[in-house]
């Protein structure tokens, strides 16, 4: 890899800001300043400073964010706040969220660049489990619970497929489903005659989100965490 796109990709700053601290001797490569910004570098293996601060390469970065609502679900937005707003300082340049959720949808969003992982918890193959914390208009029947369980038409060409639905005793519902089509959960108790009122997700996968984590935080994975959603697909 090129000096240069080091650095770029691990945030220090845009290309040109880059040569910029290149120019003006910001940057050692193995312990020696290094002024040119093509210069091929191993990863790996080369000791790379920026002000004498080792760079420590991790090709991919993994990130949990508990969404605020009003948020929106995207790397960038014309008029609107994305989540990305929301993770600074950034701390790799390619970074984007795993999924959607809704704009007024809080809780539980995987940010990361490994685009291997995004594909698989996104494929419809893999049946990722993920658990919603619903707040619903009225409280739904025992009939209705079982049908939110069972699979519904929710005007697709297929219905939905087995889900658990649990009803807490505050009325809220624990809602755990396994696909995630277009407004999933709002368009399923649409399906039975309710309307969602808040919708928080609060696990997905082996991830569940952190009681410590408040709404807008994130923080990295931790090793064990990137090794129970990385390896258990
Ligand atoms: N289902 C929805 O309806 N909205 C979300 O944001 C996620 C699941």
């Amino acid at each position: 890899m090129r000096l240069d796109k080091f650095l770029a990709n691990n945030n220090i700053g845009t290309r040109s800001q880059v040569k910029e601290y290149l120019k003006g001797g910001s940057v050692t490569v193995n312990g020696t300043i290094c002024k040119k910004a093509d210069t091929p570098i191993n990863e790996d293996s080369d000791i790379i400073c920026f002000r004498g601060n080792q760079i420590v390469y991790r090709k991919f970065i993994y990130i949990i964010l508990n969404k605020p609502g009003d948020i929106v679900t995207a790397t960038r937005d014309k008029k609107l706040p994305t989540v990305m707003d929301l993770i600074k300082p950034l701390p790799a340049k390619d970074l984007f969220p795993v999924g959607r959720l809704d704009r007024d949808t809080t809780g539980l969003l995987l940010i990361c660049n490994d685009g291997e992982l995004s594909h698989k918890l996104l494929s419809p193959k893999y049946h990722v489990d993920k658990t919603y914390l619903v707040g619903m208009e009225r409280k739904p029947s025992m009939s209705e619970l079982e049908a939110l369980e069972s699979g519904l038409d929710i005007g697709d060409d297929t219905k939905t497929l087995p889900a658990k639905a649990v009803l807490r005793e505050d009325g809220m519902l624990l809602l755990t489903i396994h696909e995630g089509r277009y407004h999933q959960v709002k368009r399923m108790l649409e399906a039975v005659d309710n309307k969602v009122t808040s919708l928080k997700r609060i696990s997905f996968g082996n991830l569940n989100l952190p009681d410590d984590l408040e709404e807008g935080k994130w923080r990295e994975l931790t090793e064990d965490e990137i090794h129970e959603i990385v390896f258990s697909r």
